[in-house]
Order: structure tokens, then C-alpha cells, then sequence
């Protein structure tokens, strides 16, 4: 059956929307399909791109945009609003709605789902995790038969750049995110990737596909990579680990463990492995176990090809049914093992008075490890802890925490390891030991 191409609009002329229309003017195929029929952006004649055939409209005038009834927008402007009152009067008015707009789905998905679905209309956000990894369509109807468990991955490019920058060279974390401001993968404020609240507001949108529930962003634990130092990587080497932010859900019981922020895993891992700005995500299902997806996590093009192939598939399916994500409740996380780690002005009776402090609340200790090499006033060693709840290593960490000899604040990472990893982590080396190969 032939059917007329869906005529699009794109809202925003930036590093996505004009590698939206490159795509679309450099591939001529895809006119059967999709019409570029509008660019809509403030100040738009400074935006104007001689490439672009002259029938498309360049405007700054939304409501011109909408009186001419396009079948699909393209929200790639960024931002909560006034991108979502934009998705809102597009879905009202039975337009389709495709964006790359995480922050917004984060802050409102169950609402403009809700909204398309009563509308008839079709709301797609491949891009909106993992840029151009076809992560969303892989899991929403690649693992469609089976019961998803847990969703864990590197979704932010900019912080696994610098922790697998830090991991391999002795720079602080200072210098290599200067570097990562100068190279372009960091903004001038880098405050949204590294202190993880990019990776939640994916990780709400990949509960969403994954669980059919709705994640409040505010409900997400959050720690910062800031205060990962090159000697946690020099005591992760030693536990066969390396750390990288890791933003991860699954569903318990009723409710579901959410977790973003810097943790242990193994080196040989696919997230230990994983290199500069590139995602990977591992989806684990009852039936089928894991598969991972990994790719290009941002970038103009990359990002576009998810923005055309998700209009694409408008053109496929017209009579879709929509879909709606139930509130859903993050409960405590679940016992693990915990690297701690301590920089203390030496004295004797430290490690005791740590030992009382994580006895008192039942916690078993695996190791201890101390390098040679660093001076008496700020030295770092580590703790490993035996899988346990949260609740009393924050009351044991509070405990020690108050005690006088800290050079700096004690942090503690989980250890995001598999099953069999775990082994080598109880087998943790002695002292002077060294397993690197
Ligand atoms: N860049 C990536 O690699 C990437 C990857 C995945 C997802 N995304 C998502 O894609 C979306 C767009 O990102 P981007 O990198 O393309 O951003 P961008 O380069 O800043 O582009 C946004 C465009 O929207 C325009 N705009 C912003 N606010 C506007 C307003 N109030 N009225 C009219 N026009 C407005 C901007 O105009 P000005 O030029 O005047 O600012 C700009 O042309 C965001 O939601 C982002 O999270 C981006």
C-alpha cells in the first residue's frame, strides 16, 4: 500500500536537529517516507543552511509551526520547558512526537504518554539514552518476551572518559577533567555528568522501557565521581576491579534498587573494558540472561540516526497501542560488598578503632590494603566489607567519620561484581601482594 510520507517539523537547529536534516537531505531514499516541512528555532535566520532544499520552511514562530499540521514533530531543543509545552500541544493536536530529551521524559514521561496514548498519537525517544545505540527498540521489543530483572550500564560518556582516563594514566581527576572540558566531552559546567544526574534521568527513561514503570528522578541515589582520587584505582588494580560510574535498576518485590554513581567492577568486565566516551548497557532477564548493547552514547550524527530511524518507524506503525508507566517505589539497596577507603594522619590504633566502629554493626571486614609510598599525613588504605546493607555502613562510616585522625572524608563505593568475581574479591590478595598480570 502506498502511503504519503510523514511530514516532519524539527524544533531546534542544533547539534542533533542539523544532523537530523543532514541525514535526511543526504539520503534522498528516505523522502517516500519521511518530508522534511519545517525548521523551527529563536533567531532562526542565523540558522539557515544553504544545503536545505528551499521548500522547507525555516520559522520562529511555533504557532506557524503547528497551524500547519505536521504529522510528527522533532523536539531536539533540550530542557524541560518550553520543550514540553511544545511535546504537549503536539500530542493534543494528534501530532507524533519524536525527541532526544531526556531530562524532559525524566521529569514527565507518564504525563506525555499518557497524553499521546489518549490522543492517538505516538511518542518515540530512542535518543534519548545512549545517543545512537538502538538500545530502546532492542529492549522494548528485541527482549519483549522475556521478564527483565536489571538494567546496568555506562550511560554517560563524559564521565567514563575521565575514569577510564584516570584509570590508565596517574593524573588527577582535576587535570583529566580539564582535559575533557578542552577536548569537548565535558561543559564548562560539568556538574550534570559527573555528579550522575545525566545517568539518572536515562536511567528513568531505561526503567521506563525495561519495567513499564515510572522512576521519580529525585528518588535515584546519587553519588559524585569527584572524589574517586588515582590511588582508588591503584587499590581497585589490586582487587582485580577498576571504578566507573555505573547507573543501574532492578526490580524487587514490589519495588525496585536503583543506584547511580561511581562503583568497583571487574577490569575484564564489559564495563571495566568499556573506554573513553563510549556507553554500554547490559539488560538481565529471567528467561533469556544478559545482553548487551554499547555504542556511541552522544554525538550530532550518531544521536540523529536514532532521531530518523524512530520516525521511520512512524511510518511503520500507525495504529500502535500507547503505553503508560505506573508510579513506581525505589526501595533500599540490597546487601553488597563495599570498598572503603580512608586517608588518615598515621598513628597507631587507626585500624582498630575502624574494625569496633563496622563490628558494632555487624559488618565482616574481607581485606585490608595498604600501599607503600605514601606520606604519613595523608595516607590512603582500604577496607573491602562483606556484602552489606547500606543503613549500618552509613551509621558505622558516621561513627568513624567523627573520629579524629581523617586527612580526608572516608568514601565507600560498592562493588558491582559478578558471582564468580565476588570470589576474588573475599580471596582479596594480603599485603605486598600484587595480582596484576
Ligand atoms: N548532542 C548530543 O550528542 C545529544 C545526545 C543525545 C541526546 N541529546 C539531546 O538532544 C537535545 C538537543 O541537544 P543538542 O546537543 O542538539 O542541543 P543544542 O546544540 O543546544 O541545540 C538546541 C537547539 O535548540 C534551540 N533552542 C533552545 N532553546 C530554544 C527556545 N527556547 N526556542 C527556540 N529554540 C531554542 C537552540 O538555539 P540556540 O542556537 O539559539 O541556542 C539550538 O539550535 C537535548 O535534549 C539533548 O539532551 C543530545
Amino acid at each position: 500500500m502506498h502511503r504519503k510520507p510523514l511530514r516532519v517539523a524539527l524544533l531546534g537547529f542544533g547539534t542533533v536537529g542539523s544532523s537530523v536534516a543532514k541525514i535526511l537531505v543526504e539520503r534522498p531514499e528516505l523522502g517516500h517516507h519521511v518530508q522534511l516541512t519545517h525548521i523551527f528555532n529563536r533567531d532562526v535566520a542565523r540558522k539557515r543552511a544553504n544545503w536545505m532544499p528551499s521548500s522547507v520552511v525555516w520559522t520562529e514562530n511555533i504557532d506557524e509551526l503547528f497551524a500547519a499540521k505536521p504529522d510528527a514533530v522533532v523536539e531536539v531543543v533540550g530542557g524541560v520547558e518550553p520543550a514540553g509545552e511544545w511535546v504537549r500541544r503536539a500530542l493534543t493536536q494528534r501530532t507524533s512526537v519524536v525527541t532526544a530529551n531526556k531530562m524532559l521524559l525524566a521529569a514527565h514521561a507518564p504525563e506525555l504518554l499518557h497524553l499521546a496514548a489518549t490522543n492517538g498519537a505516538q511518542l518515540r525517544f530512542e535518543a534519548a539514552v545512549a545517543g545512537g545505540v538502538p538500545l530502546i527498540h532492542g529492549v522494548r521489543e528485541g527482549l519483549a518476551g522475556d521478564r527483565l530483572m536489571r538494567v546496568s550500564g555506562i550511560l554517560n560518556g563524559t564521565s567514563n572518559y575521565i575514569l577510564s582516563r584516570m584509570a590508565g594514566c596517574d593524573e588527577p581527576m582535576s587535570v583529566v577533567l580539564a582535559d575533557a572540558q578542552r577536548l569537548g566531552y565535558a561543559e564548562a559546567d560539568p556538574s550534570a555528568d559527573v555528579d550522575g544526574h545525566d545517568a539518572a534521568a536515562k536511567l528513568v527513561v531505561l526503567a521506563g522501557i525495561a519495567f513499564r514503570r515510572h522512576l521519580r528522578l529525585s528518588d535515584i541515589p546519587r553519588q559524585s565521581i569527584r572524589t574517586i582520587s588515582g590511588a582508588d584505582f591503584r587499590y581497585a588494580r589490586r582487587l582485580g576491579c577498576t571504578i566507573r560510574q555505573i547507573a543501574m535498576v532492578e526490580s524487587a518485590d514490589e519495588a525496585f534498587h536503583a543506584f547511580v554513581g561511581p562503583a568497583l567492577v571487574l577490569r575484564g568486565s564489559q564495563f571495566g573494558l568499556n573506554m573513553g566516551a563510549n556507553n554500554v548497557v547490559t539488560i538481565a532477564g529471567h528467561y533469556g540472561g544478559e545482553n548487551s548493547f554499547s555504542g556511541a552514547g552522544a554525538g550530532g550524527l550518531a544521536t540523529a540516526v536514532a532521531v530518523v530511524s524512530d520516525l521511520l518507524s512512524l511510518t511503520q506503525r500507525t495504529h500502535e497501542r500507547g503505553e503508560e508507566w505506573p508510579a513506581a517505589r525505589v526501595a533500599h539497596p540490597p546487601a553488597r560488598p563495599y570498598y572503603l577507603r580512608f586517608v588518615v594522619r598515621d598513628r597507631p590504633g587507626i585500624l582498630a578503632a575502624i574494625a569496633a566502629a563496622l563490628a558494632r554493626q555487624r559488618i565482616n571486614l574481607d581485606a585490608v590494603l595498604q600501599e607503600p609510598g605514601y606520606p604519613k599525613d595523608a595516607l590512603p588504605f582500604v577496607i573491602t566489607a562483606e556484602a552489606c546493607e547500606e543503613a549500618p555502613l552509613r551509621g558505622a562510616l558516621e561513627e568513624i567519620s567523627a573520629l579524629d585522625f581523617h586527612a580526608e572524608r572516608p568514601l565507600a563505593l560498592p562493588m558491582l561484581l559478578h558471582p564468580v568475581a565476588q570470589e576474588s574479591a573475599t580471596g582479596a590478595p594480603a599485603l605486598g601482594d600484587d595480582p596484576r598480570p
